[in-house]
């Protein structure tokens, strides 16, 4: 049996008018993703990425074209079977977290299911679940503030999870976050989508990129290139980070202590 695609579009269009000229924020893009895939979004500022994700996220409209996702044709559907679609079938991950200050953990990932007949219990339940998956199932009560940038956007992560999601859409999910973190942040996204998730992402970075199978390039509006990628392991980059690490902590180590590294 076929699978149909999560993502399906045919010739979207989006212009924006600004005063008296108009943008072409997307022209005729005709994109399909299949179940399972990680794809990297690339192309310089103001080349449509956006946009791009708002359409396929279910926050915004095209002014022209069609969009289905898994089988849903959405294009046409009114903003609050919009917001409902959006809530069920995707999951988001932005570069700034954007989880509530002052609220924990547990509570910023339960927030999804507030929409959905869970009983209280039940939301716990699967909030809980989907931190112990990103692993943080020790930091249930901390607050945004008690946790670093790493462990912030994995809270996100699980928040993206919890209304089990056909795919998690990520708008430079690693922007925000230094080398070490954001391999940690594409392992955990290589590892979900290994695990059956499909995953679309935007970066600018072509470090991130590497760790998609496959690249979608935009420019004007438009998607320029399109290409398979052998895939590269964030888990692999990130263990060879933490040898090169060790190396120079050995080297520092060496050179404040002369006796050090020496034989006794
Ligand atoms: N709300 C808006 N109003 C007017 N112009 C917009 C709006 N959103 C995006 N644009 C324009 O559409 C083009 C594509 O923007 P965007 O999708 O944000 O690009 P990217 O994410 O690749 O930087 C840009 O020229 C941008 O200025
Ligand atoms: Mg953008």
């Amino acid at each position: 049996m076929m699978q149909l695609p999560i993502i399906r579009t045919q010739d979207l269009s989006k212009r924006y008018a600004m005063g008296d000229t108009v943008v072409h924020a997307l022209r005729e893009v005709s994109v399909e993703i299949q179940p399972g895939e990680m794809v990297a979004v690339m192309g310089p500022s103001g080349s449509g990425k956006s946009t791009f994700m708002n359409v396929v996220g279910c926050l915004d409209r095209p002014d022209a074209g069609h969009y289905q996702l898994a089988g849903e044709t959405v294009e046409s559907l009114s903003r609050d079977a919009l917001a409902e679609i959006r809530n069920r079938r995707i999951g988001f991950v932005f570069q700034q977290f954007n989880l509530l200050p002052r609220t924990s953990a547990l509570e910023n990932v339960e927030l999804p299911l507030l929409y959905t007949s869970l009983s209280k219990q039940q939301r716990i339940e699967r909030a809980r679940r989907r931190l112990d998956q990103v692993g943080l199932g020790d930091r249930l009560d901390h607050h945004p503030s008690q946790l670093s940038g790493g462990q912030q956007q994995r809270v996100a992560i699980a928040r993206a999870l919890v209304n089990d999601p056909v795919l998690i859409l990520a708008d430079e999910p690693t922007g925000a976050l230094d080398t070490r973190t954001s391999l940690e942040v594409m392992a955990l996204l290589q590892q979900l989508n290994r695990d059956g998730m499909t995953v679309v992402l935007v970066t600018h970075e072509h470090d991130i990129a590497a760790f998609a199978s496959r690249i979608i390039l935009f420019r004007d509006g438009r998607v320029i290139s399109d290409t398979r990628n052998q895939a590269r392991e964030a888990s692999a980059s990130l263990a060879q980070l933490a040898g090169e690490g060790g190396q120079a902590a050995a080297v520092a180590a060496a050179a404040a202590d002369p006796e050090a590294g020496t034989d006794a």
